[in-house]
């Protein structure tokens, strides 16, 4: 049986894209391999977010081509796709640059991955449109993945962005804002659920945006595709990521209230906290209507754990600006957050700006806001402890013995447990926190009576409903 290695970079949407690369492969004969020196097909599946990505993507080109020459004197021929949105941006060049690529395809374009393998010419090899055709429909069905994707998977609801963040190469590399139909994301989430899924991550550049017509002929949003996923029996976990404060309407801030599966955990970007730059940046809201947002979500659901992006340095950022992000950091109080130094972009509005802030300038800027962002994550980790909380079990945990999985918070945790309870939800209680994850105890397996559920109800009825407030909508 032929390899493939798919190398991905970025956001969590690669992530997905490259399990659907694998699929499109399984039926052209092809089995996934987590070692690039044994695979016929490598694919580098890249990401175009931030500086230097281009050059990560050629130094790695070079590393292959090593390779390559090393599986050819063993009579070994190595094929190289470059997939993602470098592809998508670079195009033509990448092939011109490294001849060691044989296809070049974006990522509206990879349900003809066997098509462009199969080009007699290397202009034939290169895909970079955004097709009329949906690419969802020429994918081939969901198959069994590595172990941890049967407990959690992500699911592509919507895709592209029409935001124009002056900051953002999205609305160029993913192309428009469009919406999967409903019926094709309830096919799928069955699909998932009867491999044995537990989680579903629904994914969008900006999720909440996503819309739909529903069964009843009405246009469906997000809280209300979320409900009917809540319906689909064997649906343990729902989450969704990543939003864009815009778009949080009602129907969605009240699911977060009324549906248990929805996990109580928010990543909403709002990149800084000066009126000014958000302005400039195209964000089209302002710091006060973020934290209005944030006071409504938290209302609908208090436990709910924030999270966050930022990007400081935006070209003519002053330190009264900065001030205002780190102000609106320490209102909103965010259990988890990634933060960035602004990296200008070729063919984005703010690339051209003049006033580019210097280097050292943006570092001393992100190296305080990420010390506030760690001082309120630890926190939050901190605060966990005593409490009984569930845990999807996902993975073994690194020590013999462990089992570990994640919080309805996103945190992970880790504790001893039998590996039966593997893709089960667990019911643990926090003992502590450390850097990275919660160390915990193990109760028992939620609401199952096989796995010593019993057991658990005898030992923490009590506290799982009273301390555990985190959980209390989750039951
Ligand atoms: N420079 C720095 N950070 C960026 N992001 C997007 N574009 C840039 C850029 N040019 C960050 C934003 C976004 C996250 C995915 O990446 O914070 O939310
Ligand atoms: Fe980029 Fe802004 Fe669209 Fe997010 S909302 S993908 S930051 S343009």
């Amino acid at each position: 049986m032929k390899k493939v290695h798919v190398k991905s970079y970025g956001c969590q949407m690669n992530v997905y894209d490259a399990e659907r690369m694998a699929d499109v492969l399984a039926a052209q004969g092809y089995e996934e391999t987590p070692s690039v020196d044994d695979a016929d097909l490598v694919i580098l599946n890249t990401c175009h977010i931030r500086e230097k990505a281009a050059e990560k993507v050629y130094s790695e080109l070079g590393r292959i081509r090593e390779n390559k020459a090393v599986r050819a004197r063993q009579g070994l021929e190595t094929r190289v796709v470059v997939a993602g949105c470098v592809a998508q941006a670079e195009g033509a060049e990448i092939m011109r640059r490294a001849p060691v690529v044989d296809v070049v395809v974006g990522p509206q374009s990879y349900h003809r991955l066997p098509e462009l393998l199969a080009a007699r010419n290397r202009d034939a090899a290169i895909d970079i449109e955004f097709p009329v055709e949906d690419k969802f429909r020429a994918l081939p069905a969901r198959r069994n993945g590595a172990e941890g994707r049967n407990v959690s998977a992500f699911l592509t609801i919507q895709e592209g962005c029409d935001k124009f963040c002056t900051f953002c190469v999205v609305p160029y590399t993913r192309g428009a804002e469009t919406s999967r139909p409903v019926a094709a994301l309830l096919e799928e989430a069955k699909r998932l659920v009867g491999l044995g899924v537990k989680e579903l991550t629904l994914l969008g550049q900006n999720v909440n945006a996503w819309h739909g017509e529903g069964p009843d002929g009405k246009t469906w949003s997000l809280g209300r595709l979320l409900r009917r996923l809540a319906d689909i029996d064997g649906v343990e976990r729902l989450r969704y990521t990543t939003s864009h404060p815009r778009d949080m309407d009602d129907e969605l801030i009240a699911a977060h209230r009324d549906v248990p599966q929805l996990m109580p955990y928010l990543h909403l970007p709002v990149q800084a906290g000066s009126d000014r730059i958000l302005a400039a940046m195209n964000r089209r809201h302002t710091a006060d209507d973020y934290r209005r947002i944030i006071d409504r979500v938290r209302a609908a659901r208090p436990d709910i754990a924030l999270s966050s992006d930022f990007i400081v340095g935006f070209p003519g950022e002053t330190d009264a600006d900065f001030a205002e992000t780190m102000r609106l950091v320490n209102d909103v109080r965010f259990a988890s957050a990634f933060s960035f130094k602004y990296s200008a972009r070729p063919g984005t509005p703010a690339a051209d700006r003049e006033d580019q802030l210097p280097e050292d300038v943006k570092s001393a800027r992100l190296a305080e806001l990420q010390a506030a962002l760690e001082r309120d994550r630890i926190a939050f980790n901190q605060a966990m402890t005593g409490r009984v909380i569930e845990v999807l079990v996902d993975r073994k945990g690194r020590a013999a013995g462990q089992m570990a999985g994640k919080s309805p918070y996103l945190q992970g945790v880790h504790f001893e447990a039998p590996e039966a309870i593997f893709g089960a939800v667990a019911v643990v209680e926090v003992l502590e926190a450390t850097a990275g994850s919660l160390r915990a105890r193990y109760l028992g397996v939620k609401g199952a009576s096989a796995l010593g559920g019993g057991a658990f109800h005898q030992a923490s009825a009590a506290p799982y409903s009273g301390a555990a407030q985190g959980i209390a909508n989750a039951t």
